[in-house]
């Protein structure tokens, strides 16, 4: 048969994934897997939000709007906009990754500017749609490549994966102002920022002051909630979510009225909000202790951290690969994240560190 092959390839993290699997099973002895992108601390426990449902209802039984649930799109307004912005220009998405093959498929732009250490998706994505894609190394590159930039989108992730870095939020609004300015689009993708922050944090309501700012979230971090895919995409320009609404109705036809009804509840009711408090509460103690760990026994690798803090999921090791498995906790190698000089970045692995503390503990106290 005659097909378009994209060059894309699947993620070496799920190969990463099967081989500790079977290690597992050949040996009978415990691996820690700290090779995946999910918060695992604890999972978020839904049991008093599940009878908040009413499973009859058209909202979940019948297709749902292509630009999202109103009930849900109004929530995430007074949650991440703190109610200022239009609610029709925020479209509920199948999550952040069919959101950025939808954003990267509708660009008018040369290029795609990525983080040097970025999600190697945002790579595969860019090679499906034929979008050449570049990489800067600090924020402050952008502001000096600013005329070379000026029909060109570039990435924001922060805190970033792989690294885990936290930048300022004033450091990076000044130059999103900057980019902004020079005409270039910013797509702001930071999923893990909201596991950190609750919804005092007021960073969408300045982005949304600065033209050709795309907001793109999930709600597979901030609530644990990767399975139902599910997040949203704000744009300021009318024109960029009516075509945005488009697609997603002849792609994929609406996205899941129940995930939609289940972060509405989470968004909302007492009972969700009570159990994404916790949750998040667990997840960023554990997150903070790990760090602290990491950074105490100078396993993290400081380099990395140097006008940022580690914040998380992530966080760099200064161990390779191998070295961490031998103690047998699984990781990514860094050069997994980069097209830059791999040899340096194959010392170093990206660990999740959204896992139990005591587990932490426990397998790096082996070093
Ligand atoms: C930086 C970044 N953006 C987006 C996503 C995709 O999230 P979703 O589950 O909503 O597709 C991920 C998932 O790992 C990610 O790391």
């Amino acid at each position: 048969m005659n097909i378009h092959k994209s060059g894309a390839r699947y993620s070496a993290i799920v190969g990463i994934g099967e081989n500790l699997r079977r290690l597992v099973k050949e040996t009978g002895e415990e691996y820690l897997f700290l090779n995946r992108g999910v918060n695992a601390v604890v999972p978020i426990d839904l049991t008093e939000v599940i009878p908040l449902i009413d499973f009859n209802a058209p909202a979940i039984q019948v297709y749902p709007p292509n630009s999202g649930a109103p009930n849900l799109k109004e929530a995430v307004n007074r949650v991440y906009f703190h109610n200022k912005t239009d609610t029709d220009l925020i479209s509920v998405s199948g999550g952040s990754m069919s959101a950025l093959d939808q954003i990267f498929t509708m660009l008018d732009v040369e290029k795609v500017l990525l983080p040097s250490f970025y999600w190697g998706a945002y790579a595969n994505i860019c090679r499906i749609r034929k979008m050449p894609f570049d990489v800067y190394h600090t924020i402050e590159e952008l502001e000096k490549r600013l005329p070379e930039l000026r029909n060109s989108a570039v990435v924001i992730c922060d805190p970033n994966n792989p690294v885990g870095n936290k930048l300022s939020d004033d450091d990076v609004l000044e130059v999103v102002r900057k980019l902004s300015d020079n005409g270039t689009v910013v797509i702001y993708d930071s999923p893990y920022r909201r596991v950190f922050y609750d919804e005092d944090d007021d960073m969408y309501v300045k982005l949304t002051e600065l033209p050709d700012v795309l907001i793109v979230e999930s709600f597979s971090k901030c609530v644990g909630l990767s399975g139902q895919r599910i997040g949203f995409v704000w744009s300021d320009d009318p024109e960029f979510i009516r075509e945005f609404n488009l697609r997603i109705l002849y792609v994929h036809n609406g996205v899941n009225g129940f995930a939609q009804q289940l972060v509405y509840q989470l968004l909302t009711s007492e009972a969700g909000r009570k159990a994404v408090k916790v949750f998040r509460e667990k997840t960023t103690e554990d997150i903070r202790k790990n760090i602290e760990y990491l950074r105490e026994t100078g396993i993290l690798a400081e380099e990395f951290y140097k006008n940022s803090e580690p914040k998380g999921i992530f966080a760099i090791a200064n161990k390779s690969f191998d070295e961490l498995l031998e103690k047998k906790i699984g990781s990514v190698p860094l050069d997994f994240f980069t097209r830059d000089n791999k040899e340096k970045a194959k010392k170093y692995a990206r660990l999740c560190v959204s896992v139990p503390h005591e587990k932490v503990r426990e397998f790096f106290s082996r070093f």
